[in-house]
């Protein structure tokens, strides 16, 4: 084994709610045909299946890998009305009409979530969310959400320096809405798959979907375990899997690393985000033997742009030790969000579909509400029962500015994919344990990397649409610069909207 140069990431990611998760029994068989075939088991499928199923129809959920995979079981989980800088960015990039639209949907997700966990006071706490600044950049940042908040009518409280905001560091101005909530998302999504099976419906694991036909008697949907007929698909794997709109070029992926800390003395009590560059979300947890630990996320990156994602996880050690003398980091984990241009998430059918596919996307690392608000909109359609703010988020909301935003988008899409290219080093050099590289074998690039001792080489071009891919190395995978699809270092499949492995090197 060649000995290790890179710095040392002690723990492959393990959420803390991955650690602390009830069992989640899932079913083995893929049926013939359901009413409703859901990809995806995160919080935007299994809500959406739960809320079928109530409603009588029969459904059936299939999860590439396992409930809660990725970034319901990895995310933050601050089931809050106060989310950071997101209505002044929806306000400034759709306008006021969408905005209003946007608090009432998430109005109606932040109560549903509630309710499905209410009397489970390991899943569902009450705190007050708090936005801050330190910066005058971050200040600035703050004033434009108080009056995109004022707008929409949602109080807040505006804390000047000095004021206590809970925090053992100074602040220079802070919002904070009270009576908001943090919950156990893998708690959570255990409840739905429990109630979704009870009541005849199935939840597979293990089941890639690859692709589907719509037909004149439903949508064939085809996956790795083999086919099924439904009558509507509802595709919720983050970025589309099944995507006839090209939502893939107007999402960008923003994946973030997470730590929790056990921190000596008081932790702080609230949720909290800042707005300064350097953007820090704070929240609390339980290990498995119930004390309490601080979760400390940040350090957002454009996924595949970033190949030194163990620095970045250093820098969220450094900035929590500073700020929290003595705290000891007890597991680390990563995830990733989508957002559309616009800003604001997508629920409806799929352009070209006959309304047979509905799609969900596009939360911006506000799924908590979001996933459960696109349910009850996709649910709202499908039962002919449509929810008010529909119409309004799903009204076309490009601006000129977003249009430029598009352009560059892509065009930073295509530059990268040449990058990788010339970036690749011809032959294969030494590997040091932990790291990849892209080398040229020829024509073809190929990943090689080398984790555990084991060298593996596969091809290192996307089987999405023949991006180049980076090496991220806290996480040992390869991720596309282009869409954000990730892979094992073998070449599986993790997330993103490829569907295929990566094809080993010849
Ligand atoms: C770091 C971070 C922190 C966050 N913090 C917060 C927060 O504090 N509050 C908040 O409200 N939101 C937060 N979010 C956002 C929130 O976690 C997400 O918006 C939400 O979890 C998304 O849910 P989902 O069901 O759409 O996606 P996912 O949970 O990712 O579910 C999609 C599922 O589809 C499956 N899948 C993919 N491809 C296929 C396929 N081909 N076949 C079958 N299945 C497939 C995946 O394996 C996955 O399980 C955060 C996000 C991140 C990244
Ligand atoms: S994710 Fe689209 S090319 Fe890789």
């Amino acid at each position: 084994m060649t000995e290790s140069t890179t710095p040392q990431v002690p723990a492959r990611p393990r959420s803390v709610w991955q650690a602390t998760s009830p069992s989640i029994p899932v079913d083995e068989a893929v049926p013939a045909r359901a009413d409703i075939v859901v990809v995806g088991a995160g919080l935007a499928g299994l809500a959406t299946a739960a809320m079928l199923a109530r409603a009588g129809r029969s459904v059936a959920v299939l999860e590439a890998r396992e409930v809660g995979a990725v970034a319901t079981g990895n995310t933050t989980a601050k089931l809050s009305l106060l989310q950071g800088s997101v209505f002044s960015g929806i306000r400034s990039h759709a306008g006021e009409q969408a905005l209003e639209a946007y608090v009432a949907a998430n109005h109606a997700g932040q109560d549903w979530v509630r309710a499905e966990l209410v009397g489970d006071p390991d899943a569902l706490e009450q705190r007050p969310a708090v936005t801050y600044a330190t910066t005058p950049q971050g200040v600035r940042g703050l004033e434009q959400e108080a009056e995109a908040l004022a707008a929409v009518g949602l109080d807040v409280d505006v804390l000047e320096q000095g004021q206590d905001v809970g925090l053992p560091y100074p602040v220079a101005r802070a919002l904070r809405m009270r009576d908001q909530w943090q919950i156990h998302p893998l708690r959570l999504l255990a409840k739905l798959a429990a109630d979704i099976r009870d009541r005849g419906g199935v939840v597979v694991t293990g089941c890639r979907v690859l692709g589907a036909d719509v037909e004149d008697d439903g949508v064939v949907v085809k996956t790795s375990r083999g086919s099924i007929l439904g009558d509507r698909v509802v595709v919720t794997s983050g970025s589309p899997v099944i995507d006839r709109a090209a939502f893939f070029a107007r999402l960008k992926p923003s994946r973030s690393l997470v730590g929790a800390y056990r921190v000596p003395g008081e932790i702080p009590h609230g949720m909290y985000v800042s707005l300064d560059p350097e953007a820090r979300s704070l929240r609390t947890a339980r290990d498995a033997h119930g004390r309490e630990l601080l979760v400390v996320g940040g350090s957002g990156f454009e996924v595949g742009r970033e190949r030194d994602t163990d620095r970045l996880l250093g820098e969220i050690d450094q900035w929590t030790r500073a700020k929290f003398p003595g705290a000891e980091r007890v597991t680390w984990w990563a995830a990733q969000d989508y957002r559309t241009l616009s800003r604001v998430p997508f629920a409806g059918a799929m352009p070209g579909s006959h309304e047979r596919i509905h799609v969900a996307t596009g939360f911006n690392k506000w799924g908590m509400t979001n996933a459960a608000a696109a349910a009850l909109t996709i649910c709202g359609d499908l039962l002919g029962q449509p929810v008010p703010w529909a119409d309004a988020l799903r009204a076309p909301h490009l601006n000129v500015r977003d249009g430029a935003d598009f352009v560059t988008t892509n065009a930073g899409v295509a530059a990268s994919a040449v990058q990788g290219i010339v970036r690749a080093v011809v032959g294969s050099g030494t590997i040091d344990e932990g790291d990849g590289h892209v080398v040229r074998d020829g024509l073809h690039p190929v990943a090689e990397a080398q984790v555990d001792g084991r060298v593996c080489r596969v091809s290192a071009i996307c089987t999405h649409m023949h991006g180049i891919l980076e090496w991220n190395r806290a996480e040992q995978s390869w991720d596309c610069p282009l869409h954000g699809s990730r892979f094992a270092p073998d070449g599986e499949v993790l997330e993103g909207p490829a569907v295929r492995d990566l094809k080993p090197a010849e």
